[in-house]
Order: C-alpha cells, then sequence, then structure tokens
C-alpha cells in the first residue's frame, strides 16, 4: 500500500486517463535506440515546445542526454505490435524488426509514424524515480494517407473513436 491506496489502485487510476502512443527515438554511436512512451504532451505553442517523462531506467535516455536531440514518433493503430517491441522487445533487435530511416538531423524516423516531431532537448528535469525532458520542436512530418491514432487504456490498445452531434 502507498498512502491509502496500493500500486495497483494506482495504476489502474492514471491509466484510466487514455493517451496516444508514441515511439521516442534518438541516434546513438552503436546505432538507433528507442522506446514506447505515453507520457507525450505538448507543452507550449510559441516557441514549440513537447515534453517527455523518461524512467531513471531507460537505456535511451543516456543518448537522448548525450546527443541533446530526440525524435517523437506518434503511432497509428496499425502500430500495436510496434508499441508492444519497443517497450518489451531486446533493444538490440528493435530496430532490426521494424523499418525507419534518417533524418537530416541524424534523429531515426520510423516509416510506420502517423506523425513525427524532430526535437532538440531544452531541459531535462530529475523528478523522483524519473525525468521530465523538454524538448523544442525543429521539424514536423505527417503521412498524407489518413490512419487512425492508437490509444491506450488500462493496459490495452484501442482507436478513437468519435462521437457524433457534440
Ligand atoms: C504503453 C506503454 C507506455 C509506456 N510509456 C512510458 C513512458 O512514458 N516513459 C517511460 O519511461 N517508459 C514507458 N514505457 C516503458 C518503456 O517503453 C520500456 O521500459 C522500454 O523497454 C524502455 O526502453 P529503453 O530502456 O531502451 O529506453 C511504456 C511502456 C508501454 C507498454
Amino acid at each position: 500500500m502507498v498512502g491509502e491506496f496500493s500500486v495497483e489502485d494506482y495504476k489502474k487510476a492514471v491509466g484510466s486517463f487514455v493517451t496516444g502512443i508514441t515511439v521516442v527515438t534518438a541516434a546513438s554511436d552503436e546505432g538507433p535506440v528507442g522506446f514506447t512512451c505515453q507520457s507525450f504532451t505538448s507543452l507550449s505553442l510559441d516557441p514549440p515546445t513537447i515534453l517527455i517523462s523518461l524512467a531513471r531506467t531507460s537505456r535511451t535516455f543516456s543518448t537522448i542526454a548525450m546527443r541533446q536531440k530526440f525524435c517523437v514518433n506518434i503511432l497509428g493503430t496499425d502500430s500495436a505490435r510496434i508499441a508492444r517491441d519497443f517497450a518489451f522487445m531486446d533493444p538490440s533487435i528493435r530496430f532490426t524488426t521494424h523499418s525507419w530511416m534518417s533524418r537530416e538531423s541524424g534523429n531515426p524516423v520510423l516509416n510506420a509514424a502517423l506523425v513525427w516531431l524532430d526535437c532538440e532537448l531544452v531541459q531535462s528535469i530529475e523528478v523522483e524515480d524519473h525525468l521530465i525532458a523538454i524538448g523544442r520542436v525543429v521539424a514536423v512530418g505527417q503521412v498524407d494517407h489518413v490512419n487512425e491514432p492508437l490509444a491506450y487504456f488500462r493496459g490495452n490498445f484501442g482507436g478513437f473513436i468519435q462521437l457524433r452531434d457534440t
């Protein structure tokens, strides 16, 4: 128990907030690195900044800190497999299993991404067992074909349903 609720209660509570799913990537000397990340939020418009939160144990963060840049790949409903693989698969084969290309910035972009945002790291803040990384968005790309966004709710992947008459 933590206070008056258990860890499971807490996970269920915060997991009730539906999010989209991204894969955050960066380029290390050994090749591309990246991980599945739901804690992506748009932060400011002028200048455009975003934030992500990473566990201190994230292997990707050391590359982001060293290179001072990263890319946020927003996934569609056809990419639930990618979301699982970039969370649970051995990091050394994540990028050999899923196709990607290198941007001029050097950051890897997943070919399946619905939208990608190329970012420069402007600040990282240590908070408890996590780090908040704030990125300045320097380039944005989106695919032409229509694709539904991937959503995540209480441990399950799903899609977005637009309500009528609202
Ligand atoms: C749906 C989902 C969302 C996740 N979101 C985050 C997140 O926001 N921040 C984080 O640090 N890890 C998150 N993870 C866990 C990482 O993807 C996972 O620990 C990954 O293996 C870390 O890779 P790395 O150590 O190579 O960076 C998430 C996992 C899943 C399945």
